[in-house]
C-alpha cells in the first residue's frame, strides 16, 4: 500500500515484549502503511524494552530495537508515544509517570494500575499537557472507552452492563454446556490456557472489578475507586444454580454494572458492582458466551447500544493498543497532544452501598431432606416475598432455589446468615441479583 505523501512519522517506544507487545509490533509492521493512508501518520517502533534479549518470543522483534532497560525507551528523545505493557501496580506506575512528566503520550492496557492509581496518573497527564490512553484496559478489542468518551459524548449514561471477564464467562458457559462443576471446568480452562495457574484475579472478580471501576469513573466524570464497588466472583456457583436459572428463563453471568439511580443537589447517585447475576434469556447479554465479552450501554439520547468482541488475546488487545497509539500520534502530529481529555474527573458522585439497593434475587440453599419448607418459611419470615421455588432432591439433601420479589440486600444478607445457621444446611447459601435492566432495555 502506498503511504500518503503527507504522512508524518511518529516514533513509538514499547515497554514489554510479551504476548501483547509482540502483537503490537506485528500489527504495526503489517498495517502501518494502511494506518498512514487513513490518518497521514506513519507509526514507527523505535525501541522495545524486554526482560531479556534472548528470551523466546512468539513474534520476532529485530534485535536492533531491543533493550533491557525501560529508561532507554522513555528517555529516547525521538520516542513521542510510550506504550506500557508490563502490567501490575509496581514499576509500571513509575514508567508511566516518568514518561508523562517528560510530556510524552502514554498508552497502557493496565487495568489494575488505572483502577488503583488512575486519579493520580490522569492528573499528571493533564499537568504535563499530554494524554494517557487506555482502551485495552477494558474489554480488550472492544472500543468501549472510545465509545463512552467520544461516540456517546452527548449522553447521560443510565446503565452500562458488561460481561467483561472472558475467563469467568468461559467457565460459566462450559458449566452450562457440559453440566460439570466449577473446579472441573476451571482445570480444563487452565489446560487450554484460558485461565491462569492462579485464577483468583479472574474467578474472584478482581479483574472485572478493576474494569467496571474504570467504566464508572469515565461515564460519570468522577473518580470511583474499587473500594467503593461491590465485588463477588463465581466460585460459589454450582451446576444446579445454572440449571435452575435456565429452567426459569435466565442465564447466570458475571456482570459488571454501572447504574444511574438519581441526582441530588447536582450529585449523581450511582450503583456499581461486579457479581454473578441472572439475566433474562431474551436480553442480548445472555447471548454472550465462551471467552467473548459484551457491553450494553444505555444512554438517555442514544437508547440501547451493544458492543461485542474478544476481551483478551494478542490480536484483540493489540488492535485496541494500536488504535490508541494512532490517536496519540495523530494528536502529536497536529501539535495538540492533550486534545483528548483521557478521563474528565470534574464531578462528584455518590456510590450507593449495595446494602441500599433493592433488587429481585435468586436465593439458593442446600438443606437436609424434609427441611425445604423450613427454609422457605425462614425467607418469608423476613418479609421477603417468594415468586417461584424449585426443590431438587440430591441424595441426602435438597437443593432449594427461590426467586424473590424486589427486596433489600440487607434483608437478603440476614436471611443468608439464618439459612447458614440451620443445622441441616450442607452448602454455603447464596443470593444472586436478578438484573431487570429497569430504566434501560428490558426486552
Ligand atoms: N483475564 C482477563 C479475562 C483478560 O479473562 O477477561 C485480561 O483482562
Amino acid at each position: 500500500m502506498r503511504i500518503s505523501q503527507a504522512s508524518v512519522s511518529v516514533h513509538v517506544g514499547v515497554i514489554g515484549g510479551g504476548t501483547v507487545g509482540g502483537g503490537v509490533y506485528q500489527a504495526i509492521s503489517r498495517n502501518a502503511a494502511l494506518i498512514a493512508s487513513r490518518t497521514g501518520v506513519l507509526l514507527k517502533i523505535k525501541r522495545v524494552a524486554v526482560k531479556a534479549i534472548d528470551e523466546p518470543r512468539a513474534v520476532d522483534i529485530p534485535l536492533s530495537l531491543l533493550t533491557t532497560d525501560w529508561r532507554d525507551v522513555v528517555n529516547d528523545p525521538d520516542v513521542k508515544v510510550v506504550v506500557e505493557l508490563v502490567g501490575g501496580t509496581g514499576i509500571a506506575k513509575e514508567m508511566i509517570l516518568t514518561a508523562l512528566r517528560q510530556g510524552k503520550s502514554v498508552v497502557t492496557a493496565n487495568k489494575a494500575l488505572l483502577a488503583t492509581h488512575g486519579e493520580e496518573l490522569f492528573k499528571v497527564a493533564r499537568e504535563n499537557n499530554t494524554a494517557l490512553f487506555y482502551e485495552a484496559s477494558v474489554a480488550g478489542g472492544i472500543p468501549i472507552i472510545r465509545s463512552i468518551r467520544e461516540g456517546f459524548v452527548c449522553n447521560r449514561f443510565l446503565n452500562i452492563s458488561g460481561i467483561i471477564n472472558g475467563t469467568c464467562n468461559y467457565i460459566l458457559t462450559q458449566m452450562e454446556a457440559q453440566g460439570h462443576g466449577f473446579e472441573e471446568v476451571l482445570k480444563e480452562a487452565q489446560a487450554k490456557g484460558y485461565a491462569e495457574a492462579n485464577p483468583s484475579l479472574d474467578v474472584d472478580g478482581h479483574d472485572a472489578h478493576h474494569k467496571i471501576s474504570i467504566l464508572a469513573s469515565l461515564a460519570f466524570n468522577a473518580w470511583v475507586s474499587p473500594e467503593q464497588v461491590y465485588r463477588e466472583g463465581i466460585r460459589s456457583v454450582i451446576g444446579l444454580d445454572i440449571q435452575a436459572c435456565k429452567e426459569w428463563g435466565y442465564k447466570l453471568k458475571l456482570l459488571g454494572v454501572v447504574k444511574y439511580i438519581s441526582q441530588e443537589s447536582g450529585i449523581d447517585k450511582i450503583h456499581v458492582r461486579v457479581a454473578p447475576t441472572l439475566i433474562a434469556n431474551t436480553h442480548i447479554l445472555a447471548r454472550v458466551d465462551g471467552v467473548f465479552n459484551g457491553v450494553s450501554v444505555f444512554g438517555d439520547v442514544v437508547g440501547e447500544t451493544f458492543l461485542y468482541g474478544r476481551g483478551a488475546g494478542q490480536d484483540a488487545t493489540a488492535s485496541a493498543v494500536v488504535g490508541d497509539i494512532t490517536d496519540a500520534a495523530l494528536d502529536i502530529s497536529k501539535g495538540i497532544p492533550d486534545r483528548l481529555i483521557p478521563m474528565c474527573l470534574n464531578r462528584q458522585v455518590s456510590v450507593l452501598p449495595i446494602e441500599e439497593m433493592e433488587n429481585r434475587f435468586y436465593i439458593r440453599t442446600v438443606t437436609g431432606l424434609g427441611d425445604e419448607e423450613n427454609a422457605k418459611q425462614l425467607v418469608c419470615g423476613e418479609g421477603i416475598q417468594i415468586n417461584s421455588a424449585k426443590v431438587i432432591p440430591t441424595g441426602p439433601h435438597s437443593f432449594v432455589a427461590l426467586l424473590t420479589e424486589p427486596t433489600s440486600w440487607k434483608k437478603i444478607n440476614k436471611v443468608l446468615s439464618m439459612l447458614k445457621a440451620c443445622t441441616t444446611c450442607a452448602a454455603e447459601p447464596v443470593a444472586f441479583i436478578i438484573e431487570d435492566f429497569v430504566g434501560a432495555c428490558s426486552e
